[in-house]
């Protein structure tokens, strides 16, 4: 039986997708990098500086930077995600997601975040959410970004459970291979075709619920 849920951050909880692209999108431009929707697509659950690097390669400026510049290209980006960040307000949750939080949390579910982010702590703090999660999982501990599974096998660690019997909920193609790996049950948020490993597909944050999730277990795997 399940008894504990690992939440992705940004794209799951909330849309700061659209805030790391909006800082990234001026790297970009300070570089030369033309900007795409592939491009932006592909920087999701992607760590700060593996980010910095596929803007480069993208314009072909890899081989352009010092690593002290690169160093400043990956601060200036956070302090502009930050200042965008510090407008956050619970008002940005993504529909469906207090009410789910609240369920698990009165239900007695374990719950950790699973995010690259390092700003996972402050985002939560702006929404008004982080006294649901037992755990937070700190990405400059990890050896490897997602789509390995270090970070799922963490954060069940450190809420005590096997991952066995843990969900895991994402929004990338990268986050649902990483909880496929970790051995954990998979829910992907958002376009099925691309999310086709996940275990458990909904298109929006809308239908998570415990119901729903029920239901989806039941069925048997196509
Ligand atoms: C998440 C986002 C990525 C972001 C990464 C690192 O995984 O999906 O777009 O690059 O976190 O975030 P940070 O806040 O540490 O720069
Ligand atoms: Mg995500």
């Amino acid at each position: 039986d399940i008894q504990g849920f690992v939440f992705d951050l940004d794209g799951v909880i909330t849309d700061t997708a659209r805030l790391h692209s909006q800082a990234w999108r001026h790297i970009a431009e300070q570089v030369g990098t033309p900007w795409s929707q592939k491009l932006q697509d592909s920087l999701k659950g992607i760590s700060r500086m593996e980010s910095l690097e596929l803007i480069l390669q993208a314009g072909n400026r890899e081989h352009d930077f010092t690593d002290a510049q690169k160093q400043e290209l990956a601060t200036a980006k956070n302090k502009e995600y930050l200042r965008l960040v510090e407008q956050l307000t619970p008002a940005d949750i993504l529909p469906g997601v207090s009410d789910f939080l609240r369920d698990l949390y009165n239900h007695e579910y374990r719950m950790a975040i699973a995010s690259a982010s390092k700003n996972a702590p402050t985002v939560l703090e702006h929404l008004g959410i982080a006294r649901y999660f037992h755990n937070v999982v700190d990405p400059s501990t990890l050896k490897h970004g997602k789509p390995d599974p270090e970070i799922f096998t963490k954060a069940a660690a450190l809420i005590n459970l096997d991952p066995q019997v843990c969900i895991g909920v994402e929004d990338a193609a990268a986050g649902v291979a990483g909880i496929n790996a970790a051995g954990e049950t998979s829910i992907g948020i958002g376009d099925p075709q691309v999310l086709s490993a996940a275990d458990i597909n909904f298109t929006s944050t809308e239908q998570l619920s415990l119901a729903n999730i029920r239901h989806a277990m039941r069925q048997p795997v196509a």
